[in-house]
């Protein structure tokens, strides 16, 4: 008898995060995370480095102080929120907590790679809908439900794509789903839309009792390295997240730089600004390239490169790389004709679309 993992979880082909070093390039620019193009608010570094002086005691459990600070900044109840470590976590726990082997897991032909690994690491079975034109399509979705989905996972936006669902679209896929599967709504990027017929699943998870929505303080807050997430959940969901948490699986500084990064309204206003001017000038001066650009609504955009030998997405990442700009390879997302950009400081910018304009333009 030799030692093995539950079924699923070699079918796993691990999660890969976004290269941040090019051999011999000393200081390259990484846009390949979708991390803040400005960094976290000085006033979360400041209780960071305040909460050093408590690291010899265990954090409280349940993460209070940031749930306190989280209810008071969106009118939600406390008691209600669970925060992980990364709403990677919180993704992971549910489909620990919820599935039995065999239950299916429906997402989207080019959704957020972490549903599947959920779902394979818990034996479940993986369901993917296809898109039309990079956008969640509800009827291939709900043609997909069977008595045997348990969860669904919707990324609004979605990472690679940088499209969304409206309230009518995804209130739709919630009306299609039976009351014991759960509907969870990744709004990883929420801060950054600023379309009045966007969905951020808050008022849903408030209201209805399979709807959860996910969030994270590594995007649009800056924090992606200390590693905090949280979920807003109908009470029995909430109770059934705290059993299967680690005890203490928020650090003390984690809570406290949160907190105050939440507090900090001025500094993540100028945040989404500088996201909604640049995002809007890279799509254009991209554009201007010839290549296609999917309209996005997150920190990033999808650039699609054409077929062409010389002109590859494959050609471009290392003509980039070359020239210190580490872009995100989605090969692994079916989506081998395209690169990720995050939108990055001003200087970062306008060198990847200097790059690129000389990628088109060159002799092949
Ligand atoms: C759609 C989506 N959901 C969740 C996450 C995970 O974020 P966290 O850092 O909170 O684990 C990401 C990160 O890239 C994401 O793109």
């Amino acid at each position: 008898m030799i030692l093995t993992p539950k079924p699923g979880v070699l079918d796993i082909a691990p999660y890969v995060g976004g290269r941040a070093s090019v051999a011999g390039v000393a200081d390259p620019i990484k846009l390949s995370s979708n991390e803040s193009a400005l960094g976290a608010s000085p006033n979360a570094l400041k209780a960071y480095e305040d909460a050093v002086k408590s690291v010899s005691i265990y954090p409280e459990g349940s993460a209070q102080i940031l749930r306190e600070a989280i209810g008071e900044t969106y009118g939600l109840d406390p008691s209600r929120i669970v925060c992980g470590n990364g709403s990677n976590e919180l993704l992971t726990l549910l489909a620990n907590a919820y599935l039995r082997p065999g239950d299916e897991v429906l997402f989207s032909e080019y959704a957020f790679l972490v549903y599947r690994l959920a779902a394979l690491s818990n034996s479940g079975v993986p369901v993917s809908a296809p898109e039309k034109n990079l956008r969640v399509d509800v009827d291939a979705m709900l043609a997909r439900v069977s008595p045997k989905t348990r969860l669904v996972y919707l990324a609004n936006p979605n990472n690679p794509t940088g499209t969304y669902l409206t309230s009518d679209e995804v209130r739709r896929l919630h009306a299609g789903l039976r009351p014991d599967t759960l509907l969870v709504i990744d709004a990883a990027y929420a801060e950054y839309v600023r379309m009045s017929d966007y969905e951020n699943g808050m008022d849903m998870a408030a209201r209805l009792p399979n709807v959860v929505m996910t969030r994270t303080f590594s995007k649009v807050y800056g924090l992606a390295g200390l590693r905090i997430g949280w979920a807003y959940c109908p009470a029995p969901v909430a109770d059934v997240l705290h059993r299967v948490r680690d005890p203490f699986n928020v650090s003390i500084a984690a809570q406290c730089a949160a907190a105050a990064a939440l507090r900090d309204k001025d500094y993540v206003g100028r945040c989404v600004e500088h996201n909604e001017r640049w995002r809007a000038w890279l799509t254009d001066a991209i554009r201007k390239t010839g290549l296609v650009v999917v309209d996005s609504v997150g920190n990033f955009v999808l650039i699609r490169f054409p077929s062409a030998s010389g002109k590859t997405a494959a050609e471009a990442d290392r003509f980039l790389c070359e020239r210190g700009l580490i872009l995100r390879a989605v090969a692994n997302y079916g989506l081998p004709d395209c690169l990720r950009l995050t939108v990055g400081p001003e200087s970062a910018n306008r060198k990847v679309a200097a790059a690129l304009g000389e990628f088109m333009a060159r002799a092949t």
